[in-house]
């Protein structure tokens, strides 16, 4: 039995390696680690007090995937209900003919299934950091008359600043059976163009998980991971055989070679179906944390670093 997990999933972890003890599986853990993730409100880039996209609404992406079955459940863009993870888990558990639900079909959904719904996504602390950021790139965008018309293209590039507003969390869970789950979540980019899907719902891009080789999740800048189908790369090279901090390398280098204009930091976490684990960052003095079933507290470890300059807007940033 093994759990790894994003920094900020330390919320969770424990009460997620009790479920395995318990004899739960690895879908059971992952869902109730990320759930206290999703509600704990200092975390801003995961379910409840997440920062919204620009018209400060909270839009959530969450995925989940069994590696026994090679089955997955996923929501994104979804409004009002703060256990995304929850909502996924029942995508793939209730054996809809689909695997993804965004949107107002999500939110349907949701509602029908009976899953918790609040009235209030935000803290009116957050709504105000919204508000200030807002005004503070007023050229861009008149933040007292916004309306379904609003001109939103310029200020989505200014207003938000990948390095600093990019968050989500990510578990990575083997139960006693050797079943390996893998699920994200996340609120996305804060000040994102609304609709905008990241890569934490997408299987293949910011989650995998497959028992016969590993499982792999993603944190950062999701257009990158989209585009060089992160997850499932990394998998595919534990398939090929390669050891799991090569195959670690390998998915960064991927990255790493995706030409365009809007590069940002990217993490990833993976494990092999052997327990072996890694953490691969772009960002100098990253972690990520773990346990086995013999530790009382998690343990932490550095990310193993890969350089990816980053650009946006055509502009190399420091
Ligand atoms: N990696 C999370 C996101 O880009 O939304």
């Amino acid at each position: 039995m093994l759990i790894i997990a994003s920094a900020n999933g330390a919320v969770g972890i424990e009460a997620a390696m009790q479920v395995l003890k318990n004899g739960g599986s690895a879908i059971d853990a992952v869902e109730a680690g990320i759930r206290l993730v999703e509600a704990d409100p200092a975390e801003r880039s995961v379910g409840y007090n997440g920062y919204p996209n620009i018209l400060g609404q909270l839009e959530l992406d969450a995925s989940i995937m069994d590696g026994g079955k090679l089955n997955s459940g996923a929501v994104a863009i979804m409004r009002g209900f703060p256990y995304a993870i929850s909502v996924a888990r029942q995508v793939m558990d209730r054996k809809l003919p689909h695997v993804m639900l965004a949107g107002e079909g999500a939110e349907r959904f949701a509602r029908e299934i009976g899953a918790e719904q609040w009235a209030s996504m935000l803290s009116d602390e957050v709504k105000a950091i919204w508000r200030k950021r807002l005004i503070d790139n007023s050229a861009l965008l008149d933040v007292g008359d916004m309306d379904e018309d609003s001109p939103l293209l310029d200020a989505v590039t200014m207003a938000t600043d990948p390095e600093r507003v990019a968050g989500t969390v990510n578990f990575i869970a083997i139960d006693g059976k050797g079943d390996i789950c893998s699920g994200v979540s996340t609120s996305g980019w804060a000040w994102k163009y609304p609709g905008r899907v990241g890569d934490s719902p997408i299987i293949g891009a910011g989650n995998y998980a497959d028992n016969r080789y590993g499982a792999c999740a993603c944190t950062g800048m999701g257009e990158m991971a989209i585009r060089a189908c992160t997850a499932y790369g990394l998998v595919s090279y534990l398939r090929a055989g390669l050891p799991i901090q090569v195959a670690g390398q390998k998915a960064m280098r991927d990255l790493r070679d995706l030409g365009g204009d809007f590069i940002g930091g990217m993490n990833l976490i993976a494990l092999d179906r052997a327990g072996n684990h890694v953490g691969m960052t772009t960002r100098a003095g990253s972690t990520y944390i773990y346990q086995h079933p013999d530790m009382d507290q998690h343990g932490e470890i550095e990310r193993r670093l890969v350089e990816i300059p980053a650009r946006w807007a055509g502009e190399a940033r420091q």
